[in-house]
């Protein structure tokens, strides 16, 4: 089904939360030092809003442009940025602001990110940061400007035991 293609460059992050018309993210709504909102792709043609796939939540948090690390600040729009929200842990919604660390809280486990430098962990089991997703404003609307940049979720492998 639509709802459940994977994100792809071009699409158009609208809000996850709330019924009705989907809303798209617009850069003046976010304040730095808000928490984050979470998102979803929406394709720019289709308006088709790609919520059937866990793995297509966004998180979008807003900074100001010296708080964030220059790897961070080259992906990103005005201090926007966004990374895949699925834990790297076991794969639950990143879904809560820790607001005097500025960084976003897994509940399951206690996983903590931090989102201005490079979606670093900081505290919990996550094995690996959650991935960037690249942004670009367009008539001031947030869109992906490419894909995640690197591997959404948990990784496949990371349940085995390899030392036999
Ligand atoms: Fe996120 Fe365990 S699933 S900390």
């Amino acid at each position: 089904t639509p709802e459940k293609e994977p994100l792809k460059p071009g699409d158009i992050l609208v809000y996850a939360q709330g019924g009705g018309e989907p809303k798209p993210i617009r850069l003046e709504e976010l304040k730095p030092g808000d928490p984050f909102v979470l998102a979803y792709p929406m394709d720019p043609k289709t308006k088709v809003v790609k919520s059937g796939e866990a793995k297509n939540t966004v998180l979008v948090a807003r900074y100001l442009p010296e708080e964030l690390s220059p790897e961070v600040a080259q992906h990103a729009i005005e201090g926007a940025v966004a990374y895949s929200a699925v834990c790297t842990h076991l794969g639950c919604i990143i879904s809560q602001w820790v607001a005097e660390k500025k960084a976003g809280l897994c509940p399951c486990h206690g996983g903590v990110y931090d989102l201005a430098h490079g979606a670093k962990v900081v505290a919990g089991p996550p094995p690996r940061p959650v991935p960037q997703l690249p942004l670009k404003v367009e008539d001031g609307v947030l869109v992906a400007a490419g894909e995640f940049l690197g591997e959404v979720g948990v990784k496949a492998e990371s349940g085995f035991c390899r030392h036999v």
